[in-house]
């Protein structure tokens, strides 16, 4: 039944717009998040009646509930600590994660036990959790567009209980192929094709992982998507926001920090910059892209003391063994190249691990070349940001594999991930561009990597939903 205030736009997803932190003297402190459900929010407007319904991830976010502390137009749900444990870390990001960017080493891994069993219950509840909430807030006939792999049996379990809503479902990550998928339990795979088919209209970021949905669905449900339709929404940079959020002082100021930790090549000019900025994630493939930056100054001594490897490696999903063994690697593999390489003035690797945007930013604008270099990844929006903010024009080195392929090769050079010889010769070749080629293909990256802006995204999205 719909609330007396019900919505008539309703957003889902796992992680929402608003955290909260305690403070020492027990006081809540948000913290507003950014991004492109953020930017297609508000160009609905604040009338539009939209609800954004997200879980609480924190005990901050958990105190924030029980405290009635809210913003409005966002609804979190209270769920148990050890519920979105088991449905966040155990089923959404160890194993849908892992299946969608193919990331298993399969002769040990995946092993469905007991145990996988007890986090598969979480994730039903969790999700049954959302689409409680979005039946009790939706206005008849309203519009809920839910996000993502941890929630893909919303819109089955909606449709049950609101037949009545138009429900679209978003994937920001790419789909697995058949061959893959099917590394699931048979029930579990059938869930969650059947889940995401509850949906009137799934949305993707590319068509290869449209295709991908499609051929799951053709192989392991009777009928394939049925009447479900499929669209693909490139998600794209907000180059508004990113050109003037660069220009801000804060962000100045660390261009002129790193310009002195950067510092100048033997003949006086600065040096060279191969920048990346990451989450700290297995997907990224940042060690790789170490070990091809390792070959590039073995085998072209002429880049040593020329150049350095800007790489911010910020923290993700730290609760994982594997993803804090992973942040030990990248660090251990940037330490060696530096032990083996640098000079008393030169230091080969800077890398960050502290999350800082104003200087992700900074690192952007003086770009050289970027390394965008994932063994997969849904759309990956720095090989998108940072043709846009850097200020010379940057080359583009960018992985086959990354959703943003599609809209960018044309203009990058790509590599395929695994293949750090190419992807060192990549790099030569990106750092030994001329300078009007590079200012050139820079404008037509920038160009494609801004053709569909967030709040367009989204609104595309609504209007194919109420079409
Ligand atoms: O699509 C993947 C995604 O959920 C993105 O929306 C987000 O940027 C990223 O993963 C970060 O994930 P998390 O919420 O687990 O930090």
């Amino acid at each position: 039944m719909a609330s007396t205030q019900a919505a008539q736009v309703l957003v889902a997803s796992n992680r929402g717009p608003v955290s909260y932190q305690v403070a020492e003297d027990g006081s809540l402190h948000a913290r507003r998040g950014g991004g492109g459900l953020v930017s297609g929010l508000s160009a609905i407007g604040p009338d539009a009646g939209a609800l954004w319904v997200c879980s609480s991830l924190s005990d901050g976010d958990r105190e924030a509930v029980r405290r009635g502390v809210g913003e409005p137009g966002v609804r979190m749900l209270d769920i148990p600590a050890d519920v979105h444990a088991d449905a966040y870390n155990g089923v959404a990001n160890s194993v849908l994660w892992f299946v969608h960017h193919m990331l298993y080493q399969t002769p040990l891994e995946p092993s469905f036990d007991a145990e996988f069993r007890a986090q598969w219950e979480s994730y039903e509840a969790y999700n049954r959790a959302f689409a409680s909430a979005l039946a009790e807030e939706a206005a008849d006939g309203a519009t809920a567009v839910i996000q993502d792999y941890h929630l893909t049996l919303v819109p089955g379990m909606l449709r049950a209980l609101r037949p009545d809503l138009r429900i679209g479902h978003f994937s920001h990550t790419p789909w697995a192929p058949p061959d893959y998928f099917r590394v699931l339990p048979d029930d579990i795979a059938a869930a969650i094709l059947h889940g995401m088919l509850g949906a009137d209209r799934l949305g993707f970021l590319t068509h290869r992982w449209a295709d991908a949905f499609r051929a799951c669905c053709e192989a392991f449900v009777d009928g394939g998507v049925g009447g479900t339709r499929i669209g693909v929404h490139g998600l794209g940079a907000d180059a508004d926001f990113l050109r003037q959020r660069s220009h801000e002082p804060d962000v100045t100021e660390r261009l002129a920090s790193l310009r002195t930790e950067i510092g100048a090549s033997p003949d006086g000019t600065p040096r060279r910059t191969i920048v990346r900025v990451d989450r700290t994630e297995l997907s990224k493939n940042i060690v790789r892209g170490l070990h091809a930056y390792r070959h590039l100054l073995a085998t072209r001594p002429e880049w040593r003391d020329r150049v350095t490897h800007v790489a911010f490696a910020y923290p993700s999903r730290q609760d994982l063994a594997v993803y804090r063994d992973y942040t030990a690697e990248v660090q251990r593999v940037a330490a060696q190249i530096n032990d083996d390489y640098g000079t008393s003035a030169w230091t080969p690797v800077i890398l960050h691990v502290e999350d800082d945007f104003a200087r992700s930013l900074a690192a952007y604008r003086l770009a050289d070349v970027a390394l965008v270099n994932p063994i997969r990844d849904g759309m990956n929006l720095v090989a998108k940001e940072v043709p846009v903010v850097s200020d010379e024009g940057c080359a583009l080195v960018l992985s086959r594999e990354a959703g943003a392929y599609e809209e960018l090769a044309e203009d990058a050079i790509t590599v395929n991930p695994y293949d750090i010889t190419q992807t060192a010769e990549a790099l030569h070749t990106a750092l030994s561009m001329p300078p009007g080629e590079r200012a050139e293909r820079a404008k037509r990256l920038a160009a494609a990597a801004t053709a569909l802006p967030p709040a367009r995204w989204f609104l595309d999205q609504l209007n194919e939903l109420e079409a």
